[in-house]
This record gives C-alpha cells, sequence and structure tokens, in this order.
C-alpha cells in the first residue's frame, strides 16, 4: 500500500510517500527555519505563509521522487493536529484538494505518533511488543508504552515545556540562534558539564514519569543574568551543563520506566532523538540487553512528511482488522 503523506504542523513543508509503512520512496523537505533565525523562534504566520509558498512544488517533487503516478497512490494522509493552526490548515487544505481531485480516501494523523511511527520507517526488523518509547520534540515530550501496532498507554509528559522547547530557549537566552537543539549540542561538547550544577527535577515519587524543564530553564537564565559578561568557554560549559541536566533527566526517567515495565525494547523518536549525548547516555544507562533504536536517518527525527505516511498505514492497518 502506497500513501501519501503531507506534514505542515510547524516550519517544516513536507511530503513524501511511504510503502508499507516502511519503505520511504520519496521525502521531501522544505523548512523556513532559516526565516525563523532572527526572531529565536518560528513566527506562526511567517510560518504559514511560507508553507502556501512550498507546498505545491513541494507536494509535486515527493511524487515524481517516488517515480509514482496520482494512481499508484492508495490515500493521501496529513498531519490534522497539533501544531500551529495557520500552518495545519494548509497541509490540511491541500490534503483535501488532493483526495478530493484524485478521489483518494483521506487519512487524518497527530503529529506525536507521526514520531514514533518514525521508528519504524526503514527499519529491517519486527518491533517487538511492549516497547517504550520517548517522545522529545520542540512541542512534545512523552513516555508511552506501545503495546501493539496501535495500542498506547501514556506513562508521563511534561507539565510545562518540552526538552526541545528548553534547548530553543536557553539557545536564544545565549544568544546563539534557533533552533537551539543542534547548536547547544555542538557547543556543549567543547565544554564542561559539570561547571554549573543545573537542577534536575521532578525525581519525587508522584511525578517519577513526568517531566518540567522550566525550572531548568529558570536556573540558566538566573546563571546568565549573574554573569553579566561571559566569555565564549563560559556559553560552552553553560551549554554543556544545561545539556547534561537535561538529557540526564530524560535517561533518568527512561529507566525508571524500562525497570517498571519491562520493556522488549526501547524507541527514541521527536527531533531530539537526533541528540548525540541523549542516545549515548541512554544506551549506557539502559541494561545491555535492551535493544535501543532511534529513527534510521536523521532526517526522521525532526519533522517529515515520511513519519505521517508511516503512520497512516498502521491506523489503517488497525482500522481494517
Ligand atoms: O520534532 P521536531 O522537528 O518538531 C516538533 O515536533 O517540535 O523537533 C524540533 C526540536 C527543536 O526544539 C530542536 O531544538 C530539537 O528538536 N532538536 C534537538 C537536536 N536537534 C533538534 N535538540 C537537542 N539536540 C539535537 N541534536
Ligand atoms: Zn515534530
Amino acid at each position: 500500500m502506497k500513501l501519501f503523506g503531507i506534514e505542515t504542523s510547524c516550519d517544516e513543508t513536507a511530503a513524501a510517500v511511504v510503502e508499507d509503512g516502511v519503505k520511504v520512496l520519496s521525502n521531501v523537505i522544505a523548512s523556513s527555519i532559516d526565516l525563523h533565525q532572527a526572531t529565536g523562534g518560528v513566527v506562526p504566520e511567517v510560518a504559514a505563509r511560507e508553507h502556501l509558498k512550498q507546498i505545491s512544488p513541494v507536494v509535486d517533487k515527493a511524487l515524481a521522487d517516488a517515480g509514482c503516478q496520482w494512481s499508484d497512490i492508495d490515500a493521501i494522509a496529513v498531519t490534522t493536529h497539533p501544531g500551529l493552526v495557520a500552518s495545519l490548515l494548509v497541509g490540511i487544505n491541500t490534503a483535501q484538494a488532493l483526495a478530493y481531485i484524485h478521489q483518494k480516501p483521506l487519512v487524518e494523523v497527530n503529529h506525536i505518533y507521526g514520531h514514533i511511527y518514525a521508528n519504524f520507517l526503514e527499519r529491517e526488523t519486527a518491533p517487538q511488543f511492549p516497547l517504550l518509547v520517548l517522545t522529545v520534540s520542540g512541542g512534545h515530550n512523552e513516555l508511552m508504552l506501545m503495546k501493539g501496532y496501535h495500542d498506547f498507554e501514556k506513562l508521563g509528559e511534561t507539565l510545562d515545556d518540552a526538552a526541545g522547547e528548553a534547548f530553543d530557549k536557553v539557545a536564544r537566552l545565549l544568544g546563539l540562534g534557533y533552533p537551539g537543539g543542534p547548536i547547544i549540542s555542538k557547543l556543549a561538547a567543547e565544554g564542561d558539564p559539570r561547571a554549573f550544577d543545573f537542577p534536575r527535577p521532578m525525581l519525587d515519587q508522584e511525578n517519577r514519569l513526568n517531566f518540567s524543564f522550566s525550572g531548568l530553564k529558570s536556573a540558566v537564565r538566573r546563571e546568565v543574568e549573574n554573569l553579566k559578561e561571559a566569555d565564549d568557554q563560559t556559553i560552552r560549559d553553560l551549554a554543556a551543563s544545561f545539556e547534561y541536566a537535561a538529557i540526564e533527566t530524560l535517561v533518568d526517567k527512561l529507566v525508571l520506566a524500562a525497570e517498571e515495565y519491562n520493556p522488549k525494547e526501547v524507541h527514541l523518536a521527536g527531533g531530539v532523538s537526533a541528540n548525540r549525548l541523549l542516545r549515548k547516555m541512554a544506551r549506557e544507562k539502559l541494561a545491555d540487553n535492551l535493544p535501543l533504536y532511534w529513527p534510521v536517518e536523521q532526517i526522521f527525527c525532526t519533522d517529515n512528511a515520511a513519519m505521517i505516511a508511516g503512520a497512516a498505514y498502521w491506523q489503517i492497518k488497525r482500522n481494517s482488522l
């Protein structure tokens, strides 16, 4: 089954063709990140206008790259929520029009589930359930137990900022640009993660699988304000200490959940799953015999439409059972 996916929930205009939830035949992404550098974050109106410009060429290229005609496509999948409303509407309207013109079923996909199914793209072996998945991106931060292809139990979530959002806000605080994750991660490699002692929040019993990053963000802000002027090495040390605190919090909760729920595998998903320290620390702290996965390609970590077409396939399979 070949599905055509469309994703426009934030600042990436994306379209893709995926076969049977696994084989990526095309994956086209036009990002408006450059336009958001000056503001240190996404301005919804700017993002939506860019989607309007990009959506037609991106759709055409995704079909052409896959070597397909519309007659080869079984259904059209689109992200309907969560996301920036004006941005989502561009994708939804496009998908509805394509479905109408080419007489295809339309599949509505939740963006967070898209990130989760990104781990099945181009994967060569069948997943073993139950599996534990940590979804960490700019907008989402969740721990889920996945008991089957479409059977989820939410174990924990953020009570305020998502981890990626914290990376973005700290980068803005340090005057480093957008998106913060890759920039902080790069600087952190040359900094001392023990230079500043930042808090690792929410380790009490009741919230042991929930997350909160606003306290950590405020602690960085206080430190920056106290410093008044910071040299390049201090910025690197701040980046490294923040990254270490944020990632250790994520991994410690992942390990707690793994010990409690005994999954057969553990998955990292979403933009922050591209983070090298997260992958390394998760591997080190999880039991040696517990398989750990993250998206096969870096491009499947951040927003893309292949994950939406992939998720739609498993949704259709579930509904046809
Ligand atoms: O999944 P995504 O593209 O969009 C949302 O659904 O939010 O994730 C984007 C987020 C941004 O906050 C970005 O700073 C973060 O993922 N990110 C990273 C890295 N690459 C992207 N965070 C930490 N380390 C990275 N290497
Ligand atoms: Zn996302």
